[in-house]
């Protein structure tokens, strides 16, 4: 190989590099931005809890524990996945993750991507895990990544953070507002399988904020997927998000993103679409999950864990106490509200139906 050759292809990844982490400080810049966040309707508002004025229980009493993938948490709340791979991520990242130590939730990581083509890259996680070692993770990994490259890389993946499961995320749109014309989700499903198929671990998928369907859902559960997180509309929208990093061919992504503001399912609409499997299965909620009370209504409709990203963004960027200030104020809501609707637990929530519809969805 002549030396021009390497040079060329070391640029062409430094590039490709630079290029990467430029996106992912831009991405978290603008999730912070109001305009990135779905103006349309979560359907929170259209769930009514049934207050208890006589809950014959003690606050006190009120437990939030939960299994999630085979072990306990302390909460059915946890770090939904966000960043990874750039010069800022390792402090956001060491924050959520001693938070979530302290806090005995689960997080998610951010999607590993980087890590396939650069050995470096999952130094980050193993530093972070080395440094927070009680926190307890789930990979992820994209659909698009999942399709090209072989299972065994991407189930490397979850070695560096001793993963409890791996999550693939399915993102059709952000990446059709991220890269014209080019997002490439052919054989999808196939590769879903036989990762699930492969995988010593849990194989989890989400969206990232348009929802997933009954339909959808059958065919992941079909083909082997343990936990579907619904990751609804409702909070960051990734189409508006993509949108505003728009600098070409006159703001053509921008401009087209707002006609799909209003597009997919809130996480409401996903769970009670995915009702009847929610019995059986593992449906866990996120996207646009701002309080607590929203957390007992994704619950109450059948969901077995709550996922918050944007919020806890903003608090890991303040400082390591805002996070768990954040993490404090999700889960005091939760017991209250839990408290609110008569229930002392999450098992003896599933057995009452304290919510009902305001309206129509
Ligand atoms: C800054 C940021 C980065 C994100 N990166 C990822 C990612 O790498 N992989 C992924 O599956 N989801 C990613 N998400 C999506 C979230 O996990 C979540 O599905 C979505 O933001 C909706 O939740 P929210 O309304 O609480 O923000 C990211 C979200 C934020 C805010």
């Amino acid at each position: 190989m002549s030396a021009n050759y390497t040079d060329k292809l070391s640029a062409k990844h430094a590039n490709k590099f630079s290029d990467f982490e430029q996106r992912k400080k831009a991405h978290i810049d603008l999730s912070l931005d109001p305009r990135t966040q779905a103006q349309t309707a979560s359907h929170f508002e259209k769930i009514k809890l049934v207050h208890e004025a006589l809950p014959e229980i003690n606050l006190s009493d009120v437990s939030l524990e939960t299994k999630l993938l085979g072990y306990q948490f302390s909460s059915p709340h946890f770090v939904s996945s966000m960043t990874a791979g750039h010069q800022n991520s390792k402090v956001i990242n060491l924050r959520l993750a001693k938070a979530a130590a302290e806090k005995k939730w689960l997080m998610a990581v951010g999607s590993q991507r980087r890590e396939l083509t650069d050995s470096q890259a999952s130094f980050e996680w193993k530093t972070i895990k080395s440094q927070s070692p009680k926190t307890q993770f789930v990979s992820n990994i994209g659909l698009e990544e999942l399709i090209q490259q072989p299972t065994i890389e991407i189930l490397k993946l979850t070695e560096s953070v001793e993963a409890l499961g791996i999550y693939v995320h399915l993102n059709p749109l952000q990446e059709a507002f991220q890269n014209k014309d080019q997002a490439n989700f052919k054989n999808g499903l196939a590769a879903i399988k036989k990762l699930c198929k492969a995988s010593p671990v849990p194989v989890l998928v989400k969206e990232v904020g348009y929802g997933i369907s009954k339909t959808t859902a059958q065919k992941l559960l079909l083909a082997g997927v343990e936990v579907i997180d619904v990751a609804g509309k409702g909070g960051t929208h990734w189409g508006l998000l993509e949108g505003l990093r728009d600098q070409t061919d006159a703001g053509l992504l921008a401009d087209s993103s707002t006609a799909f503001k209003d597009w997919g399912f809130s996480a409401v609409e996903s769970l009670i679409q995915c009702k009847a499997l929610t019995k059986k299965n593992h449906f866990w909620a996120s996207g646009g999950i701002r309080t607590g009370v929203d957390s007992l209504k994704c619950l109450a409709l059948g969901a077995r864990a709550v996922g918050v990203a944007q919020p806890l963004m903003k608090a890991a960027l303040e400082s390591d106490q805002h996070v768990v200030d954040v993490m404090n104020r999700f889960d005091y809501e939760l017991k209250v509200a839990l408290f609110g609707v008569g229930a002392d637990s999450l098992k003896d929530l599933a057995k009452k139906k304290v919510w009902y519809v305001n309206g129509t969805i």
